[in-house]
């Protein structure tokens, strides 16, 4: 049985996916660091990413059963951001998904500030991508339930 959805948020949009999960499945959310949930539980586990690394997925895997995951970044939410996260996380038999997040350069900070924008303007020039450099000082929102789609259906499926 499912007990519960443990997320790692930095700016705010994993916390809202997992909120809305919540809200759509029933199951309560917490925070990894508030350790919330007993050792060995059965979670789906939302982490935002950070070079490619799903945030606190490696820590959670040794204290739960994760069930399903997904990584929250901000790449478009298509079939190769989830090909490179699942090649990337190693998720091998664990459901994976993709979400799209969005920044919020005000509330980033240190080195995680300076990446994020050397990040947004290597992607800026290039052919195809909707981001351009105002994304470096502008706030962007892409989460919405209709992101979750695929997620809430395997849950169904699941339970
Ligand atoms: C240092 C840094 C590295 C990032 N690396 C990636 C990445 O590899 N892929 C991606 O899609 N988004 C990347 N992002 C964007 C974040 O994953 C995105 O803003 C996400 O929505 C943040 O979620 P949060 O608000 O829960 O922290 C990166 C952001 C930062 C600050």
């Amino acid at each position: 049985m499912i007990r519960a959805i443990v997320y790692e948020s930095n700016t705010g949009f994993t916390k809202k996916y997992a909120e809305l999960l919540s809200a759509q499945t029933g199951l309560p959310c917490y925070s990894l660091s508030e350790n919330k949930v007993n050792g060995g539980d059965s979670i789906i586990y939302l982490g935002w990413l950070c070079a490619g690394k799903i945030k606190g997925y490696a820590k959670a895997s040794k204290n739960f059963n994760i069930r399903a995951v997904a990584g929250v970044g901000l790449r478009g939410q298509d079939a190769e951001a989830l090909s490179q996260l699942i090649e990337q996380n190693n998720t091998g038999a664990t459901p994976a998904f993709y979400l799209q997040g969005g920044v919020d350069i005000q509330r980033l900070r240190g080195l995680n500030k300076i990446i994020l924008k050397a990040a947004v303007k290597a992607m800026a020039g290039k052919d195809g991508n909707p981001e351009s450099k105002d994304t470096l000082y502008s706030y962007k929102d892409y989460v919405s339930p209709d992101n979750l789609r695929g997620l809430l259906s395997w849950y169904k499926s699941a339970v």
